[in-house]
């Protein structure tokens, strides 16, 4: 059949929307009919050409929701018109990671950098005959798309699709960056350096662990702002600022924890990530920088012995996606977790790069792509 996608033909580049041919779904895959994509930051690393991929041309996307409408053989948990949610990382439930319950860490998730799927071939081709890859074995940014059964999560019918989305990615990652990586605790002082589609669902996380003072970072005065009507306690425009005045409130002693969501995390930010955490707090990274960039500096290793700190890098904020999608899910139908607010913009698929400016530009906490 033909879809219409977004496609990265070189990178640094655009994305590009052009029709591809898409092939049935295979043995343990399933045809998803698209109803929305969030437009997450790590796709923007792709196209700009900081994170790298194995395969060109590639469709990005990996924050979406939709409708299966057919299955391949040995399909044994999704039938025709369920509603799901795809999870950028795919649970074997039979590795190490899964069996230790870290899904978000399943060993099959390694081979999803590649591009294609698992039996090594590609579902998407190009006019041209060029085979096709897709971003993390996923590819949401298609009408249509052919997904691995085990990178999707089925969810209940009464969550409206439009929004579910963003549970895929930015709130799982953003909201267990907090409560499972940072193990906030009642009482505790937080600081969210970044507070976009990741950072905003950290504070909702913080919020969720009964944090008392929640220090929201941007240079954004809207996202500021936002961060607020979320649940932060206050709002800086940079991590020192917000750092001095977490040394006022503690009496010196620093952050429990720090937790760095920005767009784009250099070096420098974790040094001053670091600093800014109490003796035996924690520094969660969950945003990433340029794959090529240097190791760390500016942190000693005496004063990281004595002062018993703790840097924790977090993938999908620690959690298993088939727990946690339908816990998020199951907190905002109850009106404890916000999903609609997170939208501030839709987009047709035509409108991606207008998109993502919108994003770089820090006009939108998230924007979607709505197919329908
Ligand atoms: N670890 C994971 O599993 C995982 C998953 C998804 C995304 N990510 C990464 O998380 C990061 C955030 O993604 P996003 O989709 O929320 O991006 P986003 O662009 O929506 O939000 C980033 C925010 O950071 C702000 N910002 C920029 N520089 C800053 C600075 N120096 N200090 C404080 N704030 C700053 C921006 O104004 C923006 O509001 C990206 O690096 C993304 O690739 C990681
Ligand atoms: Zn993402
Ligand atoms: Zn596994």
């Amino acid at each position: 059949m033909k879809t219409n996608a977004a496609v990265l033909r070189s990178a640094p580049a655009e994305w590009k929307v052009e029709e591809l041919e898409l092939d049935e779904p295979r043995r343990g895959e399933v045809l998803v009919e698209m109803v929305a994509t969030g437009l997450c930051h790590s796709d923007d690393h792709i196209s700009h050409g900081d994170v790298h991929v194995s395969h060109l041309p590639l469709v990005g996307g990996h924050e979406g929701s939709g409708i299966v409408r057919a299955v391949g053989a040995e399909v044994h948990e999704l039938e025709v018109g369920d509603h799901v949610l795809t999870s950028f990382v795919p649970a074997c439930g039979r590795c190490r990671w899964c069996a230790m319950g870290m899904q978000n860490l399943c060993d099959v998730g390694a081979l999803t950098l590649i591009g294609h799927q698992l039996d090594g071939t590609f579902r998407m081709h190009t006019d041209d005959g060029l085979d096709v890859a897709t971003v993390a074995l996923l590819g949401t940014f298609s009408e249509w798309q052919v997904y691995e059964q085990r990178s999707l999560i089925k969810i209940d019918k009464d969550i409206p699709l439009e929004v579910a989305c963003l549970v895929a990615c930015g709130v799982q990652t953003g909201y267990g960056s907090a409560t499972t990586a940072g193990n906030v605790q009642p009482g505790d002082v937080v600081i969210v350096a970044g507070v976009g589609g990741i950072g905003m669902n950290a504070v909702q996380g913080a919020v969720a662990s009964g944090a008392a003072h929640i220090i929201a970072v941007d240079p954004v005065a809207d996202k500021q702002k936002w961060a607020l009507e979320f649940g932060a306690t206050e709002s800086f425009p940079s991590l020192s600022d917000a750092a001095a005045r977490v040394q006022a409130l503690t009496n010196g002693q620093g952050a429990d924890v720090t937790i760095l969501t920005a767009g784009t995390v250099h070096n420098d930010l974790i040094t001053e990530g670091y600093h800014s955490i109490r003796k035996a707090g924690t520094l969660v990274v969950t945003g990433v920088g340029p794959d090529q960039e240097d190791g760390l500096h500016g942190i000693n290793a005496y004063d990281l012995a004595m002062l018993q700190k703790r840097i924790q890098g977090a993938l999908y904020g620690m959690k298993s996606p088939n727990e946690a999608m339908p816990m998020l899910l199951n907190q905002y139908r109850s009106g404890k977790l916000k999903l609609d607010e997170l939208v501030t913009r839709t987009y047709s698929l035509d409108q991606i790069n207008a998109a993502y400016d919108d994003m770089r530009n820090g006009r939108n906490i998230r924007g979607v792509i709505r197919f329908r």
